[in-house]
C-alpha cells in the first residue's frame, strides 16, 4: 500500500479579547491574555508562532454582546465572555512588522460594512503584510449587533448570505478588476505615478448595494484575500462552496472532515482535513517550509 505525504498546516487560533472560547482561564496564575489591550501581547504572540513555525493565526471577531441569558449583560462582562472586544484588523500591522512569514486570518463581519471601505481596507492589509492576509467572512449571529447598528433584529439567515454574496461581488470588482497590474509606473522622469487608461470604474447596481467608483488602493500582492468560511447550514455550505478556499468542518475523522470539506468546497480537493480544515491554496505555509527542522 503506497503512503502518500499530506501536508499539515498549523494555524493558532485567539480573538481580540480575553480568554477567546476558554472562558474562565483568564484567572489562571499564568494566563495572560488580560493583556489583549497591549500590542506587545501581540507582537510577542507573532514572533512566538512564527519561531514555532506556525503557518498562521486566526483571529476570532464578533460585533455586538452576549445579553440573551437573563437579558442582560451581567453574567458576559463577570466573566469576560467575549466582552470586551476589540478590532482585530487593527493588530495585523504590528505584527506582520515583527514577522517576516506568518499569515494573519482576520474575522470581519461584512453585514455591518460597505463593500467599497472595507475592500480598501483588506488591500492595505494585504500591501503591508506583502500578501500576509486571510479574511474570515461572517455574517454574524447576535441581535444586539443588529440593534446596535440601526435594526430591530438581524436579516434572516439565508438573506445575510444573499447579501454576503452580493458582497463579495462587489469586492471581487474592486480588487481584481479596477486596476490592471501595471497601472502603477512610478516614472520619475515622465512625471506619471499611474496610467489612468489602466484604471479601471467598477459599477455596481444591486438589490443591497450600489458602487460606482475606482477601488483606492493600486494591486497588492494577492489582491483577493485568502477567504475563509465557517458555515455549516445547506445555505453557508453553498456560500463557501462559491467563495471560500478554507473551510472550518468538525467531525468525528479526518476523513469525514475532508469529504465534508471537499463538498463544501464544490468538489474542490481540500489540502488536509481534520478538526478546522483547509482547502487553501495560499495560505502562507512558507514559514514551516522555511524552517522544517530548524526549531530554535
Ligand atoms: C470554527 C468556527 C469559527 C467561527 N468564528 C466565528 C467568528 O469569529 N465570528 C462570528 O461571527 N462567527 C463565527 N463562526 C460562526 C459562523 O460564521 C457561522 O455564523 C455559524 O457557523 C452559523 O452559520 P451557518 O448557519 O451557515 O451554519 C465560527 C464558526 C466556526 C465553526
Amino acid at each position: 500500500m503506497s503512503v502518500i505525504a499530506k501536508e499539515v498546516l498549523l494555524n493558532a487560533f485567539n480573538m481580540n479579547c480575553v480568554g477567546h472560547i476558554h472562558h474562565g482561564m483568564w484567572t489562571h496564575p499564568q494566563d495572560r491574555s488580560t493583556e489583549f489591550n497591549q500590542l506587545g501581547y501581540w507582537t510577542e504572540l507573532a514572533q512566538l508562532l512564527e519561531r514555532g513555525l506556525f503557518d498562521g493565526l486566526f483571529i476570532a471577531d464578533i460585533l455586538g454582546v452576549y445579553d440573551v441569558y437573563q437579558q442582560n449583560i451581567a453574567l458576559t462582562a463577570r466573566e469576560s465572555i467575549q466582552l470586551p472586544v476589540n478590532d482585530p484588523l487593527l493588530l495585523v500591522s504590528a505584527m506582520a512588522g515583527v514577522t517576516q512569514h506568518l499569515g494573519f486570518g482576520i474575522t470581519a463581519n461584512l453585514s455591518y460594512e460597505a463593500p467599497y471601505p472595507f475592500a480598501r481596507r483588506l488591500s492595505t492589509l494585504d500591501h503591508l503584510t506583502q500578501g500576509r492576509i486571510g479574511w474570515n467572512i461572517v455574517t454574524g449571529y447576535l441581535d444586539s449587533a443588529a440593534r446596535a447598528m440601526g435594526l430591530n433584529e438581524q436579516i434572516g439567515h439565508d438573506r445575510r448570505y444573499d447579501q454576503a454574496d452580493e458582497f463579495l461581488d462587489v469586492a471581487y470588482q474592486l480588487w481584481e478588476g479596477s486596476w490592471e497590474d501595471d497601472a502603477v509606473l512610478a516614472d520619475r522622469q515622465r512625471r506619471i505615478y499611474a496610467d489612468a487608461h489602466k484604471i479601471h470604474k467598477v459599477t455596481h447596481r444591486g438589490e443591497f448595494y450600489q458602487v460606482e467608483g475606482y477601488h483606492l488602493s493600486s494591486p497588492s500582492p494577492q489582491r483577493t484575500p485568502l477567504l475563509f468560511q465557517a458555515g455549516s447550514s445547506a445555505r453557508g455550505i453553498q456560500f463557501a462552496a462559491r467563495h471560500a478556499e478554507c473551510t472550518f468542518v468538525n467531525h468525528a475523522t479526518p476523513a469525514a472532515g475532508g469529504q465534508a470539506a471537499y463538498r463544501s468546497g464544490g468538489g474542490r480537493p481540500p489540502a488536509t482535513g481534520f478538526e478546522s480544515v483547509y482547502g487553501g491554496r495560499r495560505y502562507r505555509c512558507a514559514n514551516r517550509r522555511r524552517g522544517a527542522g530548524q526549531i530554535p
